[in-house]
C-alpha cells in the first residue's frame, strides 16, 4: 500500500505543484512589475526586498505570508490581486540578534495598507512581542488603501494598538523611505525612533493639495514633510540618512546600542579604550569668561569609548544634545546641555527632546549620563505662551521617574529650576560630580544682584551705582557661583578634576551595575503632556 501512495517529486502532479510554488514565489518577488520598479530605482529608491537585504545579516531573512492576497472586490480591485499584496514581512538577524521586519512596496497600490497586509504586520508584531525581539518597519506608503474603505482603517487601528502595547517592551524602529501619507505616519509616530531618507521621503497627515483647498497655503511635498522639515523643524523624525543604503546601515548601528526587549540589558562590546584614560583637554575646555560658549560634544567625545557618539535628533533643538555611546563597553544614553546653541538654555523643544530620550533609555535599561551647563529656562512670551511650564516639567518628570543608573557631571552652569531638572541629586541621581568651574545657584550673579540689591542700587548716587553693582556681582560670584556650597551639603558626591571624568564615571557605572530601584505601583504615571 505504502508503495502505491508513494509519489516522487518527478511525478507529474508533484512537479506541477513545485512549478506552481516557484511561479507564485516569483510573482510575489516581482511586486508591481519591472517598469514600476525601474521608476523607483530612477528616483533613487530601492525595492522593499532590496532594503530588507541591506538591513539584515546576509541570508537570514525568513519571509512570512508571501502568498497572502487582498480580498477586496470593489473599484476593480478583483482584477489585481498580487501575491503578498505589496508588503514584505518576516524575521531575520542583525549582528546575529533576532528582529522582525516589514517593508512596504510602493510599486503595489502605492504601498497602501489593505486589510490583509495589516494582518501581516500584526502577525509579526505579535511574534515579536512573544519572542522579545525588536520590530523594524520600512515605510513607503500612500496610507489607507482607498478601495478598501473602513477595512483598511480598521487595519491601521489594529497596528496602532499593537505599537502602543509594545511601547517600552520591545524597541520599535521606523524608517520612512518614500512618501508616507495619512494613516501611514501614525504608526511610525508611536514607535521609538524615526529615520528618513534625505531626498526621497516625506511624511504628512494631509498633503499639499488638501492644504491648498483648506487654508490656501501653497507648499511643496518636501517643504511640508521632507526629511529636514521633520528632523529640524517639527522634531517628528530623529535621523536623516543620505539614501536607502545609508538608512539601513544607521538602523543596524542603532540596534547595536539597544537590548532586544525591556527584560534584557543592552549588549556590551569589547573596547581597547582604557577605562582609566585621562583627558587633559578637559582641564581647559571651559572658557574663563562665563559668557563664552564651547562645544559640549567635544566633552562627550573626549569621555566616551573610542570617542564614538551616535547622536539622536542632531538637527532638532540643538541646545540639548542626546544620543548613545559606550563606556567600559556598555551602552549609555547621553544628555548634555549645549552652550554653543542658545547658551544651552532649556526651551520647549529641548525639554521635549530630552524627556523622550530619557524615557526611552529608562524603559530599555540604558544608564543615563548627563553633562550639565545650563543657565536656566529660556525666557520670553513665546516660550511662556507655548507652555514651557508643562513642557519643561516633562524633562523634570522623565529624569525623576527614571530608575536606571544615573550619573551627572556639572561642567559649568547649573542655575535655577534647570539645576533641579538636569538629573540633580534630589531626583534620585546616583552619582553627582562637578568640575571646579561649576556655578550652582538660583540664578546668575548679575540677575541675582539686580533683584536682591534693587533698592540699594536705585538709592545709590548715579556716579557710584555701576561700581556698587560690580562689587556686589563679584561678591555673589565668589560666594555662590562655585561647586563647593553644593558639595558641602552633599548634593554633589565629589568635585573632580575634569581630566579624570572618564575614569570617575566608569567607576560609578561599575558600582551601579546591580542597581535596583522601582517606582510606586500604579497603572501608569501621568506625565504632563
Ligand atoms: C490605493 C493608492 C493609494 C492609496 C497611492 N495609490 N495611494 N492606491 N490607496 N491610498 C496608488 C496610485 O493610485 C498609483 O497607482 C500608485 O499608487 C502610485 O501613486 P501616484 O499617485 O502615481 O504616486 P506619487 O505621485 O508618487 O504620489 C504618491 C502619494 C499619492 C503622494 C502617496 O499617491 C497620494 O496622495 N495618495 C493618497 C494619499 C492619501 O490620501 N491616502 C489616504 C489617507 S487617509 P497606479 O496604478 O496608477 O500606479 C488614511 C486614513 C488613515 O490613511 C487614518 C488612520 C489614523
Amino acid at each position: 500500500m505504502a508503495e502505491k501512495n508513494h509519489v516522487t517529486w518527478d511525478s507529474p502532479v508533484k512537479a506541477e505543484r513545485l512549478e506552481q510554488l516557484r511561479k507564485m514565489s516569483a510573482e510575489a518577488e516581482a511586486g508591481g512589475g519591472a517598469e514600476r520598479r525601474e521608476r523607483e530605482h530612477k528616483a533613487g529608491k530601492l525595492s522593499a526586498r532590496e532594503r530588507i537585504h541591506l538591513l539584515l545579516d546576509e541570508g537570514t531573512f525568513e519571509e512570512l505570508d508571501k502568498f497572502v492576497r487582498h480580498r477586496c472586490v470593489d473599484f476593480g480591485s478583483a482584477e489585481t490581486r498580487p501575491m503578498g499584496d505589496g508588503f514584505v514581512t518576516g524575521f531575520g538577524r542583525i549582528d546575529g540578534r533576532l528582529v522582525y521586519v516589514f517593508a512596504q512596496d510602493f510599486t503595489v497600490f502605492g504601498g497602501s495598507l489593505s486589510e490583509t497586509n495589516a494582518q501581516k504586520i500584526c502577525k509579526i508584531m505579535d511574534l515579536a512581542m512573544r519572542n522579545g525581539a525588536p520590530v523594524i518597519g520600512l515605510n513607503d506608503s500612500g496610507g489607507a488603501r482607498i478601495q478598501e474603505g473602513v477595512a483598511s482603517l480598521a487595519g491601521y487601528a489594529d497596528i496602532f494598538l499593537r505599537n502602543t502595547l509594545a511601547s517600552g517592551v520591545i524597541p520599535q524602529l521606523s524608517a520612512v523611505m518614500g512618501p508616507c501619507a495619512g494613516g501611514a505616519v501614525y504608526s511610525p509616530a508611536i514607535t521609538d525612533f524615526i529615520f528618513m531618507t534625505r531626498d526621497t521621503s516625506y511624511m504628512f497627515v494631509t498633503g499639499p493639495d488638501v492644504i491648498k483647498n483648506v487654508t490656501h497655503e501653497e507648499v511643496t511635498k518636501q517643504e511640508l514633510g521632507g526629511a529636514m522639515t521633520h528632523n529640524a523643524t517639527s522634531g517628528v523624525a530623529h535621523f536623516v540618512a543620505r539614501d536607502d543604503a545609508d538608512c539601513c546601515a544607521m538602523l543596524r548601528e542603532l540596534m547595536g546600542f539597544l537590548p532586544s526587549n525591556n527584560l534584557e540589558d543592552p549588549p556590551r562590546r569589547n573596547t581597547a579604550d582604557p577605562w582609566d584614560r585621562r583627558e587633559e583637554l578637559l582641564n581647559s575646555i571651559v572658557p574663563e569668561d562665563p559668557l563664552k560658549p564651547y562645544d559640549i560634544k567635544d566633552v562627550v567625545h573626549a569621555v566616551v569609548d573610542d570617542r564614538y557618539f551616535f547622536e539622536v535628533h542632531e538637527h532638532f533643538a540643538k541646545n540639548i544634545v542626546v544620543g548613545f555611546a559606550r563606556l567600559d563597553g556598555r551602552p549609555v544614553g547621553v544628555v548634555a546641555n549645549q552652550p554653543a546653541f542658545l547658551a544651552g538654555t532649556l526651551d520647549i523643544n529641548a525639554s521635549v527632546k530630552g524627556a523622550r530620550f530619557v524615557r526611552f533609555c529608562d524603559a530599555f535599561n540604558i544608564p543615563l549620563i548627563t553633562f550639565e551647563d545650563v543657565p536656566g529656562f529660556l525666557p520670553g512670551t513665546q516660550q511662556e505662551f507655548g507652555g514651557i511650564i508643562k513642557h519643561g516639567a516633562k524633562l523634570l518628570f522623565a529624569f525623576a521617574e527614571a530608575t536606571v543608573p544615573k550619573i551627572t557631571v556639572i561642567a559649568r552652569k547649573a542655575y535655577g529650576g534647570a539645576y533641579c531638572v538636569m538629573a540633580s541629586k534630589h531626583i534620585r541621581t546616583d552619582a553627582n560630580f562637578a568640575w571646579p568651574s561649576a556655578e550652582i545657584a538660583v540664578m546668575g550673579p548679575e540677575g541675582a544682584v539686580d533683584i536682591v540689591y534693587k533698592r540699594e542700587l536705585s538709592n545709590a548716587p548715579d556716579a557710584e551705582r555701576s561700581k556698587l553693582r560690580q562689587e556686589k556681582i563679584a561678591e555673589f560670584r565668589s560666594r555662590f557661583a562655585n561647586p563647593f556650597v553644593a558639595a558641602e551639603r552633599g548634593y554633589l558626591d565629589a568635585v573632580i578634576e575634569p581630566a579624570e571624568t572618564r575614569p570617575r564615571i566608569i567607576t560609578a557605572l561599575r558600582a551601579l551595575e546591580n542597581k535596583r530601584d522601582t517606582n510606586p505601583k500604579k497603572k501608569h504615571s501621568n506625565i504632563p503632556l
